[in-house]
């Protein structure tokens, strides 16, 4: 990997976090994500070893700088931002902080209990009453000074211009745009040729910085306020909050919009609760929510724990999981298939992305890599979600180290038969090994062969499967139908029991599903669904390997690449002769198939025109009954288009083909008979 030094690397980082971060705070136009912001902050506090007490360098700067444009608020209280946690155990080690540090403040019996709220997707206001009535707004800025943005504030229904009570307050809160009005706005933009905005936030955030309250006022901005900074409650007999949930209800009582889904937690376990709920929840959410915030419900303990050198101790973030995350490219590896088919894999630096630590995230093929041009060294924003496999989707071209390559196929693999060499698939993609009876591959295949997918021989896995190759015990697939007990029991590892269960295992094994089989050979292209298809379509192995390509490729959902590779496979002399052998041992069964009963089993159909008695849909379900596939265009293995009143071009195209048009009633017949 290019050595990069501590100190470039650090400051590189922290150049690029700077920039994106200029991006979304000053220009409301954000150039990745936000998971992968936070996954580069990390990996800049990682490389500064830093924990969340330590000084950092960007770590101790709170959000964005402040525009010209506007005048200058400088802040009563100052506007930290929360520090993050996205694991459970990191919560947990969150909370074990707190009482550690409540202890060396001498407070030994405290009982630490929560307020969990969502972690809203928007923009903090700053808002200034006195005597109950809206003097100020300001953004935060850059924690210290924000900008004068009283104007466009009060176009927002959400915020009142006079309170119930007449108070000195400053209080926090965020200001969002629905899901529903942030597509609008977006909507209008492209009518008018407008950028659009990336998301709901900087659509949030590019209404309310504007010097024109016109436009802020045309947009259904909402405000949510969460905290208290300043309260004078004057001759209002109201109190002064001692609790975080206290303040929320003295914002609801002077007229602000609270968060309705707000909630006290007596432990962390009911905070993990919330969190588990909101998790899945929160997409159903009229507002973006990226997490929820937890925060120390008592107020003299929130003064206790004070602050670290960028947020307030007493509260954090629980993001929710990450589809994005950055790592580092640490080596691009060829993995060999079974089939010798070669795939580039990137090893990464393990980082957390959905819920998960990855560290592999496979590049596909070289086109890929030549698009991402992702070479070792490189800082890249990987992507995954649900079940798909991690991808890398970019790669941070401003932290390149010097000296990179762009990464080459190299001639041969270790894996591949005879002197190793690849070579690239005419019209594919792939490489693939020049030769394919390498030692590797017999082995990669024998796995496969006797694998869950494939013959299903339980109890035989790689292990046993690599002990037969050593002993010379097999050296093909059908070799295991000749093994006997007495060939295992003394194999190390073996007892005459364990012997005689994979013996029974592969007896069992001796009846196979026709689509197992094919899955089983190895085939290149012939995966668990096409070999599906083809075991249904075709009925035996003989018609296998008999068919032409053409035949193969007409199946639905067999395409010419399948058809092509199946055919050569089973042309190839060494296949011939192997396949021969093993079936002495097997017998193939042919694949269950509800619809051959039917009357019109295998054949294709395709319906044009009004039928008389049936619609469309009803006649299309009795031909699918009678184990017909219905198709939507004509073509040559079509075998009846079915044509009503005004049939349209389908049948035009029929007639040029040859393929047999049929009325209703010839429909109905074929149907009964
Ligand atoms: S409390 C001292 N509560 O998240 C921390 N913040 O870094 C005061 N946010 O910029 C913030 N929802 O704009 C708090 N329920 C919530 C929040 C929330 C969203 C934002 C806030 C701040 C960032 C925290």
């Amino acid at each position: 990997m290019p050595k990069k030094s501590p100190q470039t690397e650090l400051s590189k980082l922290r150049q690029l976090i700077d920039y994106h971060r200029r991006r979304y705070h000053e220009d409301d136009a954000p150039e990745i994500s936000d998971e992968a912001y936070d996954s580069l902050v990390r990996q800049l506090r990682s490389l500064e070893g830093s924990t969340d007490d330590s000084e950092g360098s960007l770590t101790t700067e709170v959000g964005g700088t402040v525009s010209e444009a506007f005048a200058k608020v400088t802040h009563t209280v100052r506007q930290w931002s929360l520090g993050n946690v996205f694991t459970p155990s990191e919560l947990r080690d969150w909370e074990a902080r707190l009482y550690r540090h409540l202890e060396s403040e001498d407070v030994t019996e405290a009982q630490l209990t929560y307020v969990v709220e969502h972690k809203l997707d928007g923009l903090k206001i700053v808002l200034e009453y006195i005597d109950g009535v809206l003097v100020r707004a300001a953004t935060r800025g850059d924690g210290v000074t924000g900008e004068d943005v009283t104007h466009t504030a009060r176009t927002i229904d959400d915020i009142p211009d006079r309170l119930a009570h007449k108070v000195d307050i400053t209080c926090v809160g965020e200001v969002m745009l629905s899901k529903a009005e942030f597509e609008r706005v977006n909507l209008e933009r492209e009518k008018a040729e407008q950028p659009l905005f990336a998301n709901p936030r900087n659509a949030a955030a590019g209404s309310l910085r504007q010097l024109d309250p016109k436009v802020a006022r045309s947009r259904k901005l909402s405000a949510t306020m969460y905290d208290v900074d300043v309260f004078g409650p004057q001759d209002s007999g109201l109190s002064v909050p001692e609790s975080q949930w206290g303040e929320l209800q003295l914002l609801k009582q002077l007229g602000f919009v609270t968060n309705a889904h707000n909630k006290k937690a007596k432990d962390i376990a009911a905070v993990l609760d919330f969190y588990e709920i909101w998790k899945v929840k929160h997409d159903e959410l009229q507002y973006g929510v990226d997490g929820v915030v937890i925060k120390v419900d008592a107020i003299d303990l929130q003064r206790k724990l004070g602050f670290t050198a960028k947020s307030p101790r007493y509260g954090t973030a629980f993001k929710f999981p990450a589809e994005q995350a950055t790592s580092v490219v640490e080596a691009i590896d060829l993995q060999v298939g079974r089939t010798g088919v070669i795939t580039p894999v990137a090893h990464l630096t393990p980082v957390l992305i959905d819920g998960s630590t990855v560290s592999r995230a496979t590049l596909h093929n070289e086109d890929q890599i030549k698009r991402l041009d992702v070479r070792v060294g490189d800082t890249v924003i990987l992507q995954k979600a649900g079940d798909i496999i991690p991808e890398i989707v970019e790669v941070l071209l401003p932290l390149r180290p010097a000296k990179t390559k762009p990464y080459r196929f190299p001639k041969r693999v270790e894996g591949c038969g005879g002197d190793g060499s690849i070579e690239r698939v005419p019209g594919e993609a792939a490489y693939r090994c020049v030769t394919l009876d390498s030692d590797f591959l017999r082995r990669q295949k024998l796995y496969y062969f006797v694998s869950k997918t494939a013959l299903n021989i339980d109890g035989v896995g790689p292990r046993i499967i690599d002990l037969l190759l050593d002993t010379g015990l097999i050296t093909h697939h059908y070799d295991l139908f000749t093994l006997e007990v007495g060939d295992l029991k003394d194999l190390p590892g073996f007892k005459e029991k364990a012997a005689q269960n994979v013996i029974d295992a592969i007896t069992a094994a001796r009846t196979v599903p026709l689509q197992r089989l094919l899955i089983g050979l190895s085939i290149e292209h012939v995966g668990e669904e096409t070999a599906r298809l083809i075991a249904e379509h075709t009925g035996s192995l003989q018609k296998i390997q008999e068919a032409r390509i053409e035949e193969l490729s007409q199946i639905h959902g067999v395409g010419q690449v399948v058809a092509e590779s199946l055919v050569l496979w089973m042309q190839d002399s060494t296949h011939k002769k192997e396949l021969a052998q093993l079936l002495r041992h097997i017998e193939v069964t042919a694949p269950k198939k509800v619809s051959q009963k039917g009357s019109l089993s295998r054949k294709t159909m395709v319906f044009t025109g009004t039928l008389n008695t049936l619609t469309r849909d009803e006649a299309k379900a009795l031909a699918r009954q009678a184990g017909a596939e219905v198709a939507s265009s004509v073509s040559k293995k079509t075998d009846y288009v079915v044509a009503g009143a005004d049939p349209g071009s389908k049948a035009e195209r029929a007639e040029e083909l040859g393929v047999a048009i049929i009325n209703e009633e010839q429909f109905r017949k074929l149907l009964g008979s």
